[in-house]
């Protein structure tokens, strides 16, 4: 069986996008972008082993590694060819037959990219997706260029191991290619083009990022949550609303810290990924779970949320009670649950209202709360 291994270099600085953390990192849709990428050359399903090539301080990979088996991490160099080399080494104890390279900056490789480079890979040594040019070309005085001849190259390139290897030990110390069938085609391989896909192209600039973005979520659903819940008040001097204290003559009677709001925003979440109730995940017959902070279960909903890829969007809650009074709460609310869900104070809305002294929440011995929540899932 042919062994394929595959090197994701990701070591660059990603200065043209011009963002403090590497384009890599940068989150698309709740998913650091080299989590897409990797996701996208695993999809073919023939790939033995992945190499991931980075900074010497990178602090962002350790994050992801775990999602991934059969994965290595090893140090990249200043340039893209000594990261690629790095790669190389790293695979050189036990070398697999072929090795695909692909930047870490192209999410949205396809499978029938890999698979023509693959397929091109039997006859041939070295193989690269491109593509041809569209535009009209030509040179700074206006003269036109013959497109003909020109292809626009991406990644993953493949290559015969033993041969790519080889050719990147051949290349002068003065040369910086810019990709590694550069590196084959100085070393006298005969080189040859796969199809190219146009949605393969490489962040670079800010721009691009955003079309980025556009396209992950372009693939997603719209998932509605709803979540309701009801605790009893007894006297006391303080209750907890939305993750805010509030000094009052109450207190909230519960398992937990009995955070009526919090505990409907996590059933509503839980109800986006049809995943049961609060109660089903922290039962309070569970003394675990006493006296607990309602963050917690709050932080438990948003991290599955997050396993399946959703991101969310929006967050609308009304408390109902005649006391505490919540409007003076309204923005720190706001501003604690941006904070805990990560996510933009202008998607983020907290209503109360009273039910006119009726009931048990106008008779002042209960406090509910009922929560909507807007969520994108990949489809
Ligand atoms: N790369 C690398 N090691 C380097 C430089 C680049 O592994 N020393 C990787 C990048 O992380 C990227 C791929 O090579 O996945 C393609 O490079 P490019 O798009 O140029 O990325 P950056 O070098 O990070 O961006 P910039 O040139 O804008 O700084
Ligand atoms: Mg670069």
């Amino acid at each position: 069986m042919t062994r394929i291994a595959q090197i994701i270099v990701a070591a660059g600085k990603g200065a043209r996008l011009g963002s403090t953390t590497p384009k890599q990192y940068l989150k698309l849709a709740g998913k650091p972008l080299i989590a897409h990428t990797i996701s996208a050359m695993k999809s073919c399903n023939r790939i033995d082993e992945t190499i991931v090539v980075v900074d010497k301080d990178d602090k962002f990979i350790l994050e992801i590694v775990n999602d991934y088996k059969n994965m290595r991490i090893v140090t990249g160099g200043k340039t893209r060819a000594e990261s690629s080399m790095a790669g190389l080494l790293a695979l050189s104890k036990n070398p697999p037959d072929i090795v695909l390279i692909h930047d870490a900056a192209r999410p949205f490789v396809s499978k029938s990219v890999i698979n023509d480079v693959l397929s091109n890979l039997k006859k041939n040594t070295a193989v690269a997706p491109a593509l041809p040019i569209v535009d009209a070309l030509k040179t700074i005085d206006g003269d036109k260029v013959n497109r003909k001849s020109l292809y626009r190259i991406q990644t993953p390139q493949g290559f015969n191991y033993k041969e790519i290897i080889e050719a990147y030990r051949n290349l002068e110390s003065q040369t910086i290619p810019d990709d590694d069938i550069e590196v084959a085609k100085l070393s006298g391989l005969n080189i040859c083009y796969s199809a190219g896909d146009p949605d393969n192209f490489k962040v670079t600039y800010p721009k691009d990022f955003e079309k980025a973005k556009n396209m992950v979520l372009s693939d997603y659903y719209i998932a509605t949550g709803n979540g309701f819940d009801v605790h009893r008040l007894a006297t006391g001097n303080q209750v907890y609303l939305c993750g805010v204290p509030i000094k009052c003559e109450f207190s909230l009677i519960g398992h937990s810290d009995a955070d009526v709001a919090l505990h409907s925003l996590t059933d509503a979440i839980l109800g986006t990924i049809a995943l049961g109730d609060i109660g089903d995940h922290f039962p309070p017959s569970d003394q675990k779970w006493k006296n607990a902070k309602s963050e917690k279960f709050l932080l438990f909903a948003l991290n599955e949320l997050n396993k399946l890829g959703g991101v969310l969007q929006h967050i609308d809650i009304t408390i109902i009670c005649e006391q505490p009074k919540i409007k003076p709460y309204k923005l720190i609310m706001r501003e604690k649950l941006s904070q805990i869900c990560n996510l933009p104070i202008k998607q983020i809305s907290v209503k109360a209202t009273t039910t006119e002294k009726l009931g048990f929440t106008g008779r002042s011995e209960g406090i509910a709360a009922q929560a909507t929540v807007t969520v994108k899932l990949p489809s």
